[in-house]
Formats: structure tokens, sequence, C-alpha cells
């Protein structure tokens, strides 16, 4: 649920607001279109078989009927600032600000791995927009005058977050530094956000027994039919408590597709075509956050083979790799697409 919400949600009113809004030569559109790529075919495909009344997340998961009321109210907490990694980590205690740490955070529980990859990443995109906007933004005053970029921007608080117009969090969308960590934060939730919720299900969760979607049977109490049953069969009685095999079937048929990379898939530091645009110094850096992503990659690799990080090489041997910019096709549990596009 915090998959879709956070992110096939959350991201669908920037993809509309930037197709009305903004022209396809604006660069902010230029800037965030491949982050948008296939969101809204999916966002569609979910509405009609997998989200909607009696559909496969409410026939598979545990709040079944209740399953989208629950998100709603989730939906209710929803800021964008506390959508940044940074902030995230320190909103949810996984972090303190230290100047004296790299990145200026300091985890509480050092190997954590989403957290110090996540991050990571996160500056690499935000060092990405930070070039290619101080290009087109040099000062506070275009970000103020761009009229295409303000009704943008209206469009997204208004309209698509509607629900939410007045909170007192919303940029105003006044200064290159809103712009810089508003696009850093569209880009973070439709890659590498997307990729660490979603590409993890079929690894994870493909063995049922791992994450039974569906459990929800009390302890048998002494004295009762059901612990009666559980002194005699034990094994039936475990598998009463698990999910049943319909739902089971459904459920990994599902994370299974979910998990998959198509072989045409474009991955953080990609682009469809190398003439996206004809100015050199965005095209130059996004070379280099190619280059950054590709070196996290090689860094993330090293620390998953390091036995000192036990949440990494810990008995069980899974090493964190979601967070690895590059995939080949398939179920392969690490690879960040641009978009939120499965
Ligand atoms: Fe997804």
């Amino acid at each position: 649920m915090i998959h879709r919400l956070n992110t096939h949600a959350a991201i669908e009113p920037f993809v509309i607001a930037t197709n009305r809004q903004l022209s396809v030569l604006h660069p902010i559109h230029k800037l965030l279109h491949p982050h948008f790529r296939d969101t809204m075919n999916i966002n569609a495909l979910a509405r009609q078989i997998l989200i909607n009344a009696g559909g496969i997340l409410e026939t598979t998961v545990f709040p079944s009927k209740y399953s989208m009321e629950m998100s709603s109210v989730i939906y209710k907490n929803w800021a964008l600032p506390d959508q940044a990694l940074p902030a995230d980590l320190v909103k949810r205690g996984m972090a303190i600000e230290d100047p004296a740490s790299r990145h200026g955070l300091r985890l509480l529980i050092e190997d954590y791995p989403y957290a110090v990859d996540g991050l990571e990443v996160w500056f690499a995109i935000k060092r990405w927009v930070q070039d290619y906007c101080s290009f087109y933004y040099k000062e506070d005053d275009t970000v103020k005058k761009d009229s295409e970029l303000q009704s943008w921007w209206k469009e997204i608080r208004e309209v698509g977050h509607g629900d939410k117009k007045d909170e007192p969090w919303w940029p105003n969308m006044q200064t290159c530094e809103e712009l810089i960590e508003t696009c850093t934060i569209v880009i973070w939730i439709a890659s590498a956000l997307h990729a660490a919720t979603n590409f993890g299900q079929y690894p994870y969760a493909g063995y049922n027994p791992n994450r039974p979607s569906l459990s929800r049977r009390f302890m048998p109490e002494l004295g009762t039919p059901e612990y009666e049953e559980l002194v005699r069969n034990p094994d039936k009685t475990f598998l009463k408590t698990i999910t049943a095999q319909y739902q089971t079937i459904l459920g990994i048929a599902l994370i299974e597709i979910l998990s998959r990379h198509s072989s045409d898939e474009l991955y953080l530091g990609q682009r469809d075509t190398l003439n996206w645009t004809s100015d050199a110094e965005p095209l130059k850096a996004f070379e280099e956050l190619g280059k950054r992503v590709a070196e996290i990659e090689e860094r993330i690799k090293r620390m998953n083979n390091d036995e000192k990080l036990r949440n990494r090489v810990g008995p069980v041997k899974i090493p964190y790799t979601l967070l690895y910019a590059s995939s080949e096709e398939g179920i392969t549990g690490m690879g960040i697409p641009n978009s939120v596009s499965i």
C-alpha cells in the first residue's frame, strides 16, 4: 500500500500538470519527462484490476475491503517535503542531523542498507538537478517570473493534490532552491523510491511463508476446539494460519509480474536519445549523473561483500541490491528505472 500510495499515486498529479502546463521545450518538462514514462498507463491498469473493489489487492491482502480506505487515511499524513530521503530518515528517527557526518546526516543504525545506498543516490540526483537547473535558472527571479512554471506549480498544489492545497508545508516555488528540491523529490520518488519498494516484492515475498499476505487467526486458546486441534495436529493448525492456496497463487503471480523489468527499461542516468537537448552543459551534467550512479553501484557491490556489514552479509546471505542503478531484463531484485512503469 505504501508502494502504491507514496510512488504510483503521489507522482500522478505531477505527470498530469507537467503535460498540461509545461511546453515540451520547457526545461523542467525536459528534466522530468523521462521520469513519467508509462506511469499513467500502469496506474490506469491498476485501477481496472488491482485496486478496484473486489480486485486482486482486496482478494490477496490482509486488510481486504478496507485496503484502499486505509491507504486514504495514510495519505492524510503525506507531505511533499517529507518525501526527500534525508527528511524521511530524520522523521522516522533513523538519522539525526550532524554536520560532521557524510551528507550532514548520521544514521542511528549505521548498517541500514536502504538508507546508506539511498543517500548516495539521493545526493547524486540532487547534484544533477542542481547542475541542470542552475543552467536555466541563474537567480530566484527567473523562477518567480516563469509563468508556465508558476501555472504548473499551481495546478499540482491546487488541483492534483488539491485536498492538501492549504497545507503549510508546500514550497512557494519562488526560489531556485525550492525548484531544485522539488524536482529532486519528484525524480527520487519516480526512480529510486519506487525501485526500492517495487522490485524486491518477488525476491523477498515470493516464498509465501516469508510474508504471508492473508494470515489472520488468533493464537488458539486453552480449552477451545482449536487448541485441541493444535495439540493433535500442529501442522494442520499452522497451515490454517497462513494464506490459503488461491490467494497465495494470485498474490505470487502478481508480484512476479510486478517485480519484472521489461527489455526496453531505461535506468537512472539513461535516456532514450542522446539528443534530448542541444545545450552542452546540461548534456555534460547528465553524463556525470550516469558516471556517478555507476560508481555508487560499484561501491554498494563492495559493501555487499564486506563481512562486517551483517545486514548485507548476514547468515542468510541476502545482499541489498535494490539500489544498484542498472539491471538485466527480468526478475533481478536490482535496478533503478527512471519511472514508475510497473
Ligand atoms: Fe510499482
